[in-house]
């Protein structure tokens, strides 16, 4: 190995960030509400008593999501792991069927899927976006179904297969153009975990698209670590206004709109997010722009302070898009395996001494214990890149 690397690596990163101590650690990523009027909103829901899964202030955020976004619709859940069951559920997913999804994201996007009793079947990525790579998913769905009325089964599980999910990782926009192609020549719903990519667009023809939009559903995320923050919550994007009412009827417990009766039509949840967190949503989205450009220039930054390390390149955006640059990474190139995860754990143990909280990428859900059954393609791609990335801290307190 490279001795010298992993000390270089971390040093180029101190320089940007500077220095951690235990007191004061640089956090992977951190809510930022400076100069923001959170505190006034927040005292509005106080001081009104609208607190709960109603109000102004859930109102408003959703409206700001759809102008930000030209969903045309957005309705605010509770977190992103419900949005994206939410999601799942609306378009027709039910227990022992299977969706799609890519084995490279956090194991909400999985776990969304099993909260419903169904099964992920996992798909390679592609290296530039990380996200589902069209070319994979055509010969997975060519070599493992078979068709049954119009539908797509699994003809090694016998299951359908229900649905497929864009997972836009860090940020970036993965090709869910093609992918809503290749969905819809199978007649399989496409829908978009869009979690931490709020401001991320991608090019069709000659416009440009915000991410979710592409699929049928799009979801997002706004726990503590994303480019914006209301605790925790998520929405639901979507052009379609059957799937819009009827998203807001099941995660309001599936309650007939009337004044005083209490009639549920079907089992529903107990999802909105409440009017405190849509709050500090608002305080949060007014300042989206300059979060933005932050965040660009923080990504020319690392771009520029690694370019001439040869070991490694930094992740980019793809062609074709417009990201949010959500979180920084670089990639080892290192070949030998050995090596590799030697150079990975150094970067990460010196980084943390320093209290600087680089993070690796999650472990393969495919090779996460309640996955290690689900149904497969040839994953070479993600087992490639697993071991090679490394997020770099990547806060707008940095540089604001
Ligand atoms: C890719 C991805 N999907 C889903 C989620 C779930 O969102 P939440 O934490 O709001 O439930 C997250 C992040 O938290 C995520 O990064």
């Amino acid at each position: 190995m490279t001795n010298h690397l992993p000390l270089k690596i971390v040093d180029i990163i101190e320089n940007i960030t500077g220095k951690g101590t235990a007191e004061k650690p640089i956090p992977l990523h951190e809510p930022d509400f400076t100069n923001s009027n959170a505190t006034n909103y927040l005292n509005n829901c106080i001081t009104s008593g609208w607190v709960s899964t109603a109000g102004e202030w859930v109102n408003k955020f959703e409206k700001e999501l759809a102008k930000l976004t030209k969903a045309k619709h957005a309705i605010v859940v509770s977190n992103g792991t419900v949005a994206l069951r939410l999601a799942l559920k609306l378009k027709g997913v039910k227990a022992n069927e299977e969706v799609i999804i890519p084995p490279l994201s956090f194991i909400a996007s999985a776990n969304a899927v099993s909260h419903l009793g169904a099964i992920p079947h996992f798909v390679d990525i592609e290296l530039d976006t990380l996200g589902i790579s069209p070319e994979a998913l055509i010969k997975r769905l060519e070599e493992c179904s078979v068709l049954k009325d119009g539908k797509v089964f699994n003809k090694n599980t016998n299951r359908k297969i229900s649905a497929i999910m864009a997972v836009h990782i860090f940020g970036h926009p993965s090709r869910v153009d093609e992918l809503r192609k290749i969905a819809s020549v199978w007649n399989i719903p496409l829908i978009e975990d869009c979690a931490e990519a709020l401001g991320s667009y991608r090019y069709e023809e000659n416009s440009i698209k915000h991410c979710g939009l592409f699929g049928e559903i799009g979801t997002l995320s706004f726990n503590g670590n994303k480019i914006i923050t209301t605790g925790g919550g998520g929405p639901l994007l979507t052009n379609n206004a059957d799937i819009a009412k009827k998203a807001r009827h099941l995660s309001t417990t599936a309650k007939k709109n009337h004044k005083w009766e209490f009639e549920h039509d079907e089992i529903g949840w107990n999802d909105r997010l409440p009017n405190i967190n849509a709050a500090l949503g608002v305080s949060q989205i007014e300042q989206i722009q300059k979060k933005l450009k932050i965040k660009y220039r923080l990504n020319q930054i690392y771009t520029k302070a690694f370019e001439n390390l040869e070991e490694l390149y930094t992740l980019n955006q793809p062609e074709f898009c417009k990201s949010n640059f959500w979180l920084n990474n670089i990639i080892l190139k290192e070949r030998n395996d050995s090596t590799l995860k030697e150079i990975r754990n150094k970067i990460l143990e010196l980084s943390h001494q320093k209290f600087i909280y680089t993070r690796p990428v999650w472990k393969l859900l495919s090779k996460q214990k309640p996955y290690l059954k689900s149904p497969k393609g040839d994953l070479t791609n993600s087992e490639f890149i697993e071991f090679r990335i490394i997020s770099l801290p990547s806060s707008t307190k940095i540089y604001s």
